[in-house]
């Protein structure tokens, strides 16, 4: 029988190897989460009391942990799944008087401006953060000089002819690893660009995880052996692919103190008639 203990350990995220396999395994919907958010933050300053917004939670798992690690108040918002599903995750994990899930859509955020100390998504961003103004919209619910911080699946480099046929050709399982969705997937360049033009950030920086195929391959075949995957595994894909295509990255920026206008309000169809 497989130690999954064993298989999620790995020196590089020590707080997540701490948590229960079984649950971490059970609440996943990509690459392990736990350690892209140990990961992310790494490069921020959290502590005790702030609040956080966790956006595109899934499960709560990252919420959990945010609480628990740093003693954070979060609220874990997610469109697809539910948020009574999530507190009773939340609940079970004894973080109920930090944790708070809310069903919530990326372009309409139901906060105050500047009410949060600090931003953070894992494995979620690409599906609502590509649009050229998204960020503008984003960063003005983080307080001045708080923090912006996202990690998610990307690409090495701008995909250029081609994409390899490890990607797009059947694994051993069947399973294709490049579904028409993944062109939601960006370089670090993609990302760099789009965060630094935003009069509302700065600090930007981008990075890939190192070796982060490596991890993501040995979670896809971690779960694979648990049987516990939600979609047949990717792991082949990966360790054909080498890192040469995929990559793991994180987005980091601070708050500017601009205030004024939003000009771009992508809930603002919600707000008509609503006295302001
Ligand atoms: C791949 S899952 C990752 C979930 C979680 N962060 C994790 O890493 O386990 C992506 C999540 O993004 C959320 N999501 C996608 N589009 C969204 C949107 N427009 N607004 C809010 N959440 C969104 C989905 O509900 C889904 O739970």
């Amino acid at each position: 029988m497989i130690d999954l203990k064993r298989a999620l350990h790995k020196p590089e995220f020590p707080r997540s190897s701490a948590y229960d396999p079984e649950w971490v395994l059970d609440n996943q919907m990509g690459p392990n989460a736990l350690w892209l958010l140990e990961w992310l933050c790494a490069s921020l300053d959290l502590q005790p009391g702030m609040r956080v917004l966790d956006l595109g939670c899934g499960k709560a798992m990252t919420s959990v942990f945010l609480a628990k690690e740093f003693g954070v108040n979060v609220i874990a918002a997610d469109l697809w799944m539910s948020p009574d599903h999530n507190w009773r995750r939340v609940v079970e994990a004894g973080v109920a008087d930090r944790v708070c899930p809310i069903k919530a859509e990326a372009h309409t955020l139901p906060f105050a401006a500047g009410y949060f100390d600090a931003i953070l998504s894992v494995d979620a961003f690409q599906y609502f953060g590509t649009d050229e103004l998204y960020i503008d919209y984003l960063s003005r619910f983080v307080r001045p000089g708080g923090a912006l911080g996202v990690a998610l699946v990307g690409l090495t480099k701008p995909l250029q002819g081609d994409l390899p046929r490890c990607l797009t050709t059947p694994q051993s399982n069947g399973k294709v690893f490049w579904e028409p969705s993944c062109r939601c997937f960006k370089p670090p360049h993609f990302w760099q660009r789009l965060w630094r033009d935003s009069p509302m950030l700065s600090d930007v920086r981008v990075e890939a995880m190192e070796d982060g195929w490596r991890h993501w391959r040995d979670f896809e075949q971690t779960l694979e052996m648990a049987g516990k995957g939600i979609f047949p595994s990717d792991a082949q894909a990966l360790e054909q692919d080498r890192g040469e295509t995929l990559a793991l990255l994180k987005l980091l920026a601070r708050r500017t103190e601009l205030e004024g206008e939003n000009f771009y309000d992508p809930s603002l169809g919600a707000k008509v008639g609503v006295d302001v």
